[in-house]
């Protein structure tokens, strides 16, 4: 990737780094480690996808990173730098502005977090306000139909409430409001498992014409094989609050080191026929 460099700020090439994250929640029998030791890191503008059983700890990740771990969940340990900036040890202050801006969170759950009585127009133009952009109303208005049009919505998707749209496109809505502030780093955390199968793969489309065009790097969480083989550069693999393995999707999908992984691959009959169909199509 020649653009590395110029992208990010920080002097290795990396837009994200996480070391040694460590995230408890207390249990009867003392704390239970739901992240145990996780480092990885993420060069800018790539795609990695995280994959691993229900319970492995990949939401628990990405909620970390955002620092939207509630008490009495817990961070041991870890640094998470973003292009330098630690965000395990940033005050929740600097992550109101951190967040969307810099590293923006689209959850399986976020087309219900839209507000119902809000039109979408409104909803876009206050994620940016909120971060301090005073807009014109008429800039506010072009800005609003740019984003809309980046993830293939119609201009007058802004004048509807989301009770008017269906379920892909108030994912695209999220996912309009996530690249609002061209965010350095997105996670997509399940981001289509409440959507049906064509509808699933279109906006993965989307997610990943979106993060081309202002070079943020993704990191997909997920347990659809198929969509990860079609979107992700690089996946790592979890289990139990570890990561597994790490490394280029064809060579994991391929040729899976670890046991665990193995059993994953094993556990989707389809795989290799998707896995060629994916790769091939990119
Ligand atoms: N708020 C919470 N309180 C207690 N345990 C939790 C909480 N959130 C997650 N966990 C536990 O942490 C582990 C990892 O969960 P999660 O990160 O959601 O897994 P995944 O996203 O891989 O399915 C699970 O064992 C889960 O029960
Ligand atoms: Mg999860």
């Amino acid at each position: 990737m020649s653009d590395e460099v110029a992208l990010g700020s920080s002097s290795n090439g990396r837009v994200l780094e996480v070391s040694d994250l460590r995230v408890s929640f207390p249990t009867r029998h003392g704390p239970f480690m739901a992240v145990d030791g996780v480092s990885f890191d993420l060069h800018p503008g790539e795609r990695l996808g995280l994959i691993g059983e229900s319970g492995s700890g990949k939401s628990t990740i990405a909620l970390a990173l955002m620092r939207l771990i509630k008490p009495p969940g817990r961070i041991e340990s870890g640094t998470a730098l973003l292009e330098g900036v630690d965000l395990l040890a940033s005050t929740q202050d600097q992550m109101r502005s951190i967040r969307l801006a810099d590293i923006a969170l689209v959850t399986q759950g976020a087309m219900n977090s839209l507000n119902p009585v809000m039109r979408v127009r409104d909803q876009m133009v206050d994620g940016l306000s909120a971060h301090g952009l005073r807009l014109s109303r008429h800039d506010a208005s072009d800005r609003v139909q740019q984003l809309l049009k980046s993830v293939n919505l119609k201009p007058e998707v802004a004048d509807l409430f989301p009770h008017q749209l269906s379920g892909g496109m108030k994912q695209r809505v999220c996912i309009a409001i996530a690249i609002s502030l061209q965010p350095r780093v997105i996670i997509a955390d399940e981001p289509t498992s409440a959507l049906d199968v064509v509808v699933q793969r279109r906006v993965i489309q989307t997610l990943r014409k979106v993060q081309d065009q202002i070079g943020a790097a993704v990191i997909l969480i997920g347990h659809d094989m198929g969509l990860m083989a079609q979107f992700a550069q690089r996946v790592a693999v979890m289990r139990s609050g570890r990561l597994v393995e790490v490394g280029d999707v064809r060579d994991v999908f391929a040729r899976p080191q670890h046991a665990y992984t193995r059993q994953l691959m094993e556990s989707l009959p389809t795989l290799r026929h998707r896995v060629s169909v994916g790769v091939a199509s990119t």
